[in-house]
């Protein structure tokens, strides 16, 4: 058999989301719809899907879909890349024992009717002790040695302790992480992981990076923060979302929609970051055909792709995508300023205290 080829070789640039279809976020998810965005996403050339045992009922509904005769005859399972999350269980509770994590990629495998997951992240590991996570890590890479799971890796908000676990767990596995999901900050509003985390990150060994929540969770949008079932669970301070209402005012002004923007910034400072070595992926929101389709348009200003499907510019830097211009990347670099000038204090404020050094001090539970 082939060995398997790294992460890095095989992860697509642009990752689809998949909590927006969870009771969390949607009063009511919809397994026709579901099953619509996804054709309509896979038509548009996603093969990557991000979702969580947590964002319920959104691995059945994607497993429903993707098993669908119309998707199955069309795309075949080694075509796609599915990841999923354990530990986490509810917005208040986490269970990281070894019998709990076991039994949640089972399920996991079971929900989304495949035989193996291509990666299982250990989910907002700052809920947890460090060396619980540490344990479950250990789980997920004896699943991987029976071929349940093709890569592993870490998600949360504080970028100190997801590097901090991410070199314990080299060392003590003498193999580093294959991945680390850090989200909304590499966005417009708080560009923290590149400025301070991709950096840790490599010296952990590790060399694929997700990058989620692109809009910060809905907050760097014409609408303003979402406000679904669970109330308004936004970490956002109201200083930060008047900001944010300030700059979608701006952009607006120049008829840009700040969703569009925000997206851009959030795809070109990952391509900025990545190379043949190192890469990071943008994992995108949306839950409608409309959203998927102007998100996906939107990224094609940005990245390539070749025969349908998604490529990563392997040079990092500034290459233009299929529709964007050097004139389109100086007109995005003024507005990016404007919105950045309009962030003023709010500019690199995170929903940490400093997710750097004071690692899981979180102020405010994330909901994702
Ligand atoms: N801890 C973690 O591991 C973690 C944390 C956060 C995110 N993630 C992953 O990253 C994915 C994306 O995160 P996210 O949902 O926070 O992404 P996001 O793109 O930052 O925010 C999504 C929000 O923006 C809205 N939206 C999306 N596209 C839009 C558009 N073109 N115009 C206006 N509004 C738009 C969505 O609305 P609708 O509700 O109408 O779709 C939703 O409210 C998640 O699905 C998950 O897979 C993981």
């Amino acid at each position: 058999m082939a060995p398997q080829p790294s992460l890095i070789q095989v992860l697509p640039p642009l990752i689809l989301g998949g909590a927006g279809f969870s009771h969390q976020l949607t009063s009511n998810p919809n397994p026709l719809r579901t099953r619509e965005v996804l054709k309509r996403a896979f038509e548009l050339g996603i093969r990557a899907i991000d979702t969580s045992a947590y964002y319920e009922p959104s691995e059945e509904l994607i497993g429903a879909a993707l098993s669908h005769r119309e998707m199955e005859s069309l795309y075949k399972r080694q075509e796609y890349f599915l990841m999923t999350k354990v530990g986490r269980i509810s917005a208040t509770k986490s269970d990281y024992s070894p019998a709990w994590i076991r039994h949640s990629v089972h399920r996991s495998l079971q929900r989304l009717r495949t035989t193996y997951l291509d990666v299982v992240f250990c989910h907002d590991i700052e809920f947890v002790p460090e060396d619980n996570v540490l344990e479950a890590i250990g789980v997920l890479l004896e699943m991987v040695a029976v071929g349940k799971i093709r890569y592993i890796g870490i998600s949360g908000y504080p970028i100190g302790l997801l590097a901090r676990v991410a070199r314990r767990a080299r060392d003590m596995y003498g193999r580093p992480l294959d991945v680390i999901q850090n989200w909304a900050q590499m966005t417009l509003q708080n560009n923290r992981l590149e400025r301070e985390g991709l950096h840790l990150f490599k010296d952990a060994g590790v060399s694929c990076v997700c990058s989620s929540s692109p809009l910060a969770s809905g907050l760097l949008r014409d609408e303003g923060v979402p406000v679904g079932s669970l109330g308004d669970w936004h970490p956002a301070p109201e200083g930060l979302r008047q900001a944010a209402r300030d700059a979608a005012f701006y952009t607006k002004s120049v008829g840009q929609s700040l969703a569009s923007l925000s997206l851009r910034y959030a795809i070109r400072r990952a391509q900025y970051s990545s190379t043949s070595e190192f890469s990071v992926a943008t994992i995108i929101g949306g839950t409608s055909v409309r959203e998927v389709e102007e998100n996906i348009s939107t990224a094609l200003e940005v990245l390539r792709r070749k025969d349908g499907i998604w490529q990563w510019n392997s040079k990092g830097g500034s290459e233009l995508g299929e529709t964007g211009s050097q004139e389109q990347l100086e007109d995005d670099t003024l507005l990016f300023n404007g919105v950045k000038l309009i962030m003023g204090e709010w500019r690199n404020y995170s929903f940490s205290e400093d997710p750097v050094t004071q690692a899981g001090a979180l102020l405010v539970p994330p909901k994702l």
